[in-house]
């Protein structure tokens, strides 16, 4: 949620900037700015639309600076308009600031200062906040970090901030707090950003802050502080991400990429870990925690949204192979209720961003009651990964589309792995029901670039449908969590109202909602639960319903009565959501681009929600 970029060094700061928030832009696009000091002159410059709208404005205008900060902004305070964008400035002219999080305690600190004479032209609690450090700077002429630094031990909320200063050229400020933030490193010059993908094209170097740190950025040096003075030595890392991997790469967007990339990004979430000829399979990031499964009582997942649905497969595997009950909570309210959760609990949180609030939140509370934590996220050195005992990174690179696909399927992945090793410990799988899974494993890559072969097919299907107004989505066992994750895509990118229910449920109230206009996606994938969920799609036949069903290969029952037929290649019904949710992600994408949408960017959405 909301991206932040800032520059200081000897190069133009504005184009550093300007194409850092396009890399971001992915966090939130609702409106963006900048702030360029040039000439004892502070230049702010903000609109509301996307960073192209901002450019467009602000290339008529002087940009000549050595320093910035820029922002894109996903709106908490106040509606997305050219006032409420960041950079804010306050009072006194001379303070720039971009925010990311919320101030929770903001109504409070803007009566004081209202009392002693300050005016706010926006309804964001960031104006708030860099007039509350204007007040201390002022009153207790201490130097401005310290005043930042006085001020965040005021504030509850989460932050990741950046300000710059007309009194000192040399000067850039950062602090963070439950919302990320990357120092790069680079030669005379540092970097600021949310995530490393403005930074990778000057430095690989890189230092994460963590939370409650202040970096101070002056006369070319980096100190960091934690807010309670104490200086900290910066660690610094090597990230590599390759720049090819953060760009669309001939694609028309962000999310086909994504998604055609799904056999190499699986690939190299297996790569290393994996190999079924001679039976190994190993990941090293959870390997000294794994008797902590084993011996658990319970595990718990927490994740939200696709994450979340993810998690809903893993319960399956996890039950079926490790014989370990599983519960899988949306962590925006397990946190918020008071959950049973012991030491002989483990829990496991997906995360494709490794930023999500809830989902920090949520394992702050499961940690704090002495449960062992790991985790699965994408982003290497996030937040979670940070706060968590062990876990896996999945490795599916940069997913900048805001619509979750390659994520996903890195994700069920790596559960799938962490499944099979604890089975093996355990001994809760046969010798040779282990072995045929990983073979089979292996060769989901390949399952799914033949599902990618599907997609012209898929393309005319979705011209058909495209004006639908509502969807169901029908599955049963491991491809219940698919059709979850089918409704979501749909809905999110195209704004087609769907849902995803266990077939066998649509008995129980969904099945008012079908006629002639109601298409019924079934995944019907030959398992266990074959021979019902074709009574299902008869029951859905009866009523009138158009029946698009994914199959398997060969299939004859569901081809017999389905209107339209998808058919992917069979594999383990245990692993099958890997390969049945490809023609899925397909179909909502074409859909919505043929309906015109922003599939990129939907509407209200961000990548990475850092707020609850
Ligand atoms: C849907 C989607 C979201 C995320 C959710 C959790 O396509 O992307 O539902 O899955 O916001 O995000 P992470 O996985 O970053 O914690």
């Amino acid at each position: 949620m909301c991206g932040i970029v800032g520059y200081i060094g000897k190069k133009e700061a504005y184009p550093i900037i300007v194409k850092g928030l396009q890399r971001l832009e992915y966090r939130g696009y609702d409106s963006a700015g900048v702030a360029l000091l040039n000439d004892n002159k502070l230049n702010v410059y903000k609109k509301k639309g996307k960073v192209a709208d901002l450019h467009d404005f602000a290339k008529e205008h002087d940009l000549k600076s050595t320093i910035g900060i820029g922002h894109t902004r996903w709106a908490t305070h106040g509606e997305p308009n050219d006032v409420n964008a960041h950079p804010h400035v306050s009072n006194g002219g001379k303070l720039a600031m971009i925010h990311n999080g919320i101030i929770e305690n903001y109504a409070s600190i803007k009566t004081d200062l209202t009392s002693k004479g300050y005016t706010f032209q926006s309804e964001t609690d960031s104006e708030v906040f860099i007039n509350f450090v204007e007040d201390i700077y002022l009153n207790t002429k201490v130097p401005l970090a310290e005043a930042v630094r006085l001020a965040l031990n005021k504030v509850v909320g989460a932050y990741a901030i950046a300000i710059m200063s007309l009194e000192d050229p040399n000067l850039l400020i950062a602090a963070r707090k439950g919302s990320p933030l990357v120092v790069g490193l680079g030669k005379d010059e540092f970097f600021l950003a949310s995530d490393a993908t403005p930074i990778i094209e000057y430095t690989n170097e890189v230092v994460y802050l963590d939370d409650q740190e202040i970096a101070i950025i002056k006369d070319g040096g980096l100190t960091i502080k934690n807010i309670e003075d104490v200086e900290m030595k910066p660690y610094v890392q090597t990230v590599d991400i390759e720049l090819e991997a953060i760009e669309k790469g001939g694609y028309d967007h962000f999310m086909i990429k994504e998604i055609f990339e799904q056999p190499k990004s699986v690939a190299d979430c297996l790569r290393g870990r994996l190999n079924a000829k001679n039976g190994h399979l190993h990941l090293g990031g959870i390997h000294d925690y794994a008797n902590k499964i084993v011996n658990a009582d319970r595990i718990v997942i927490l994740a939200c949204g696709t994450s979340w649905h993810a998690g809903l497969v893993a319960e399956y595997i996890f039950e079926e192979f490790c014989r370990i009950s599983v519960e899988v909570e949306y962590a925006s309210e397990f946190r918020y209720r008071n959950p049973i959760i012991g030491e002989n609990d483990v829990v496991i949180a997906i995360s494709q961003s490794g930023e999500t609030a809830d989902t920090l939140a949520a394992i702050d509370l499961a940690k704090s009651k002495g449960a062992t934590i790991f985790g699965v996220c994408n982003v290497v050195g996030s937040s979670i990964p940070r706060v968590t005992h062990a876990g896996s990174y999945t490795h599916a690179g940069p997913e900048i589309g805001v619509a979750s696909t390659k994520a996903f399927t890195a994700q069920i992945s790596v559960l799938t792995m962490m499944a099979l090793m604890i089975a093996q410990k355990k001994g809760t799988l046969s010798e040779s029901a282990y072995r045929s899974l990983l073979v089979e494993l292996e060769t989901i890559p390949e399952k799914i670039a033949k599902c990618l072969d599907l997609n012209p097919q898929i393309e005319i299907i979705s011209a058909k449908f495209k004006d639908a107004a509502n969807f169901l989505y029908l599955g049963r066992g491991y491809n219940f969590p698919v059709a979850l994750e089918g409704a979501l895509k749909l809905k999110e990118i195209s704004y087609i109202h769907a849902e995803g229910y266990p077939a066998a449920e649509m008995k129980h109230g969904p099945i008012a909602l079908i006629d002639e206009n109601m298409p019924v996606v079934f995944i019907g994938t030959k398992d266990s639960s074959y021979e019902k969920i074709v009574s299902n799609i008869q029951e859905v036949k009866a009523r009138k319903g158009e029946v698009i069903a994914i199959v398997t290969e060969g299939d004859t029952d569901i081809a017999e009565i389905a209107d339209h037929i998808i058919e992917v290649p069979h594999t383990h019904e245990a692993l099958m959501p890997l390969v049945s949710v490809i023609p899925l992600q397909l179909l909502s994408y074409h859909i919505a681009v043929m309906r015109g949408c922003n599939v990129d960017q939907p509407r209200n959405l961000a990548k990475s929600v850092t707020v609850e």
